[in-house]
């Protein structure tokens, strides 16, 4: 049966206990309303560890509006049944209150340089550092030997790393593929939140992306940035916020298909009142 608790300190005691001989635990965020993408990062950690752990937080400092953070989906007793039938024995489920992460004020401010300003930290004010705050917190409590996170959230994984050389932190940071639903659309928490209609709109996201890597080779970036944002603005249910194809360590837009990076095309839309993020690397 897998271990479920709700505070730090009998948490680290069990965590303590389970590895006194040397057990490797790998470790994986999530804020809940578990999705297979979720699922994906649990079966690489149980590929590499001894021992998983899922940690279940939606954390309130990294929503930088206040009706997204009341709005965000949460279903506690499914992501239990969920995690009871794939994880194993011994494996830990942490499930803290606000009160429980955040006994002290928060008033750390990191400095990610360009990594922050750009995408979803520039239309997210705030976002990121909420986020390096609470993966700080967990990696200090677990101490894992590796942490997974998913590429779907490119931007954060960047940031995560770079988190992780700023504290000289002793783990590895895993990066697993994107899990996509049956027409494409990145899987999402958010995606229960859309509309039947704005549901089956939305699978024009991840199709503009795989169209716009075949079109690389006939168009300029810039051409093909205005292609992807206009073909999606073209649906009434969809507005683009950004569009950019930017390297994979500064996170700086490249200017033509020439230069030596790994480039990913990283896309934010609004779908009603749901925003959707996804992203396709492009072949370098
Ligand atoms: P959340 O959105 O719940 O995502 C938890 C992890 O699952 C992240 O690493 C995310 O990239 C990954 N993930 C989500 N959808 C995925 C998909 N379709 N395919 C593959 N991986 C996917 O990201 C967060 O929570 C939070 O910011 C967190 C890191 C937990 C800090 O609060």
């Amino acid at each position: 049966m897998m271990i479920i608790h709700d505070q730090i300190k009998f948490l680290t005691d069990e965590i303590n206990h389970l590895r006194s001989d040397g057990k490797k635990l790998g470790l994986v965020p999530t804020m809940g309303a578990l999705h297979e993408g979720h699922l994906s990062l649990v079966k690489h950690s149980f590929r590499d560890n001894d021992l998983t752990a899922v940690s279940i937080f939606v954390n309130p400092i990294q929503f930088n509006n206040i009706e997204d953070l009341k709005k965000y989906p949460r279903d506690l007793r499914k992501d239990l049944e969920k995690l009871g039938k794939l994880l194993r024995q011994n494996d830990l489920v942490f499930t803290p209150d606000v009160n429980e992460m955040y006994r002290d004020p928060v008033t750390h401010i990191f400095d990610f340089g360009n990594l922050d300003k750009v995408m979803e930290g520039k239309y997210r004010k705030g976002h990121f550092n909420g986020v390096a705050i609470i993966v700080s917190k967990l990696l200090e409590i677990f101490q894992p030997d590796k942490a997974y996170f998913g590429q779907k959230d490119f931007q954060q994984l960047v940031i995560i790393k770079s988190l992780v050389k700023q504290l000289d932190l002793p783990v590895t940071i895993v990066s697993c593929p994107i899990v996509r639903e049956h027409d494409g659309l990145a899987m999402s928490s958010r995606n229960v939140l859309l509309s039947e209609k704005q549901r089956k709109e939305a699978a024009l996201i991840p199709e503009t992306l795989f169209s716009a890597v075949q079109k690389s080779k006939s168009l300029s970036v810039k051409e093909l940035k205005r292609w992807v944002i206009k073909r999606i603005n073209n649906n009434p249910e969809l507005r683009v916020e950004y569009f950019e194809i930017v390297d994979n360590i500064e996170l700086f837009p490249i200017k033509t298909w020439e230069e030596k990076k790994e480039k990913y095309g990283c896309i934010a839309v609004n779908v009603g009142t749901v925003r959707l993020i996804d992203n396709v690397k492009f072949p370098e």
